[in-house]
């Protein structure tokens, strides 16, 4: 175990290296897919997936914080996830609240921001309550925020935002030509977060499902074949390295 460990940190300290610290992403948005199937692989059952997955989420927070990433979101919990069998659900829902409880210390000490986007009120009340202690207890902190999606929907997103831009409207609180982007930007959950730089996907998936559809227009997409509890800091490095060597050009020339 000594020596694995030992290989892992020279692993991880090689393509360190390889960072440039000058080029960090500050959004990282992560589709953690692949628990399921990490488990039956296995012969487990799919609720050690997810356990398995809450350790990655651990190591991953803990490695962007150190490079120095501002924003992480990562797809916890999805409007269409409520279709999963309810003890598939429930098992889900204690695991966010055991995480949140269980790393709020760890998580002020190194001085992450725990936020939250998704329509939270059809969450248990434990779920929810535990959502909005750890927000209020780390709001002041200055680091990484930490934005769990949770009953999030990216087209949901964009149907609110539409609903609450017409009852402005109505009250006339806003003019029809000063809608624009940076308007619609401002009625989502993300509105005080910038657009992401990079969404990972892991699992070999290759498909958005409903995330971040309005926030990913310029982002750069790479997708992995790793199942998200075998995602290490290491896969991370690896992903920002690729994200790195992109050209990003926003539709313009250079
Ligand atoms: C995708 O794997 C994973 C999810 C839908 C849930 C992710 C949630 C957690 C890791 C734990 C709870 C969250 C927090 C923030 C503590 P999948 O089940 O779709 O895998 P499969 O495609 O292989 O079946």
């Amino acid at each position: 175990m000594f020596f694995k460990n030992k290989n892992i940190s020279i692993k991880n300290e090689i393509v360190l290296k390889e960072l440039d610290m000058n080029n960090i992403p500050k959004h990282i948005a992560i589709i953690m897919d692949g628990n399921g199937r990490w488990a039956k692989k296995r012969n487990l059952p799919r609720s050690f997936g997810h356990k398995a997955g809450v350790e990655t989420i651990r190591e991953i927070v803990k490695a962007c914080s150190n490079i120095g990433v501002k924003y992480l979101t990562l797809y916890a919990f999805s409007t269409e996830n409520w279709k999963r069998p309810a003890d598939e659900v429930s098992t889900l829902m204690n695991l966010l609240v055991e995480y949140l409880r269980g790393e709020l210390e760890e998580l002020n000490r190194n001085n992450v921001i725990i936020n939250y986007i998704g329509d939270i009120s059809a969450l248990p009340d434990l779920c929810q309550k535990e959502l909005v202690n750890s927000n209020i207890k780390t709001k002041n902190n200055t680091g990484l925020t930490l934005n769990l999606a949770l009953n999030y929907g990216g087209r949901d997103e964009i149907i609110k935002a539409v609903k609450n831009i017409y009852i402005d409207m109505l009250k006339n609180n806003i003019d029809i030509e000063k809608i624009d982007e940076k308007l619609i930007s401002n009625y989502l959950y993300t509105k005080n977060i910038p657009d992401p730089d990079l969404l990972i996907r892991t699992s070999g998936e290759i498909r958005l499902s409903n995330f971040l559809l309005w926030q990913i227009a310029y982002t750069e997409l790479y997708f992995t074949d790793i199942y998200w509890p075998d995602f290490k800091p290491y896969h991370l490095y690896k992903a920002i390295i690729d994200y790195q060597k992109r050209d990003r050009r926003f539709g313009t020339v250079k």
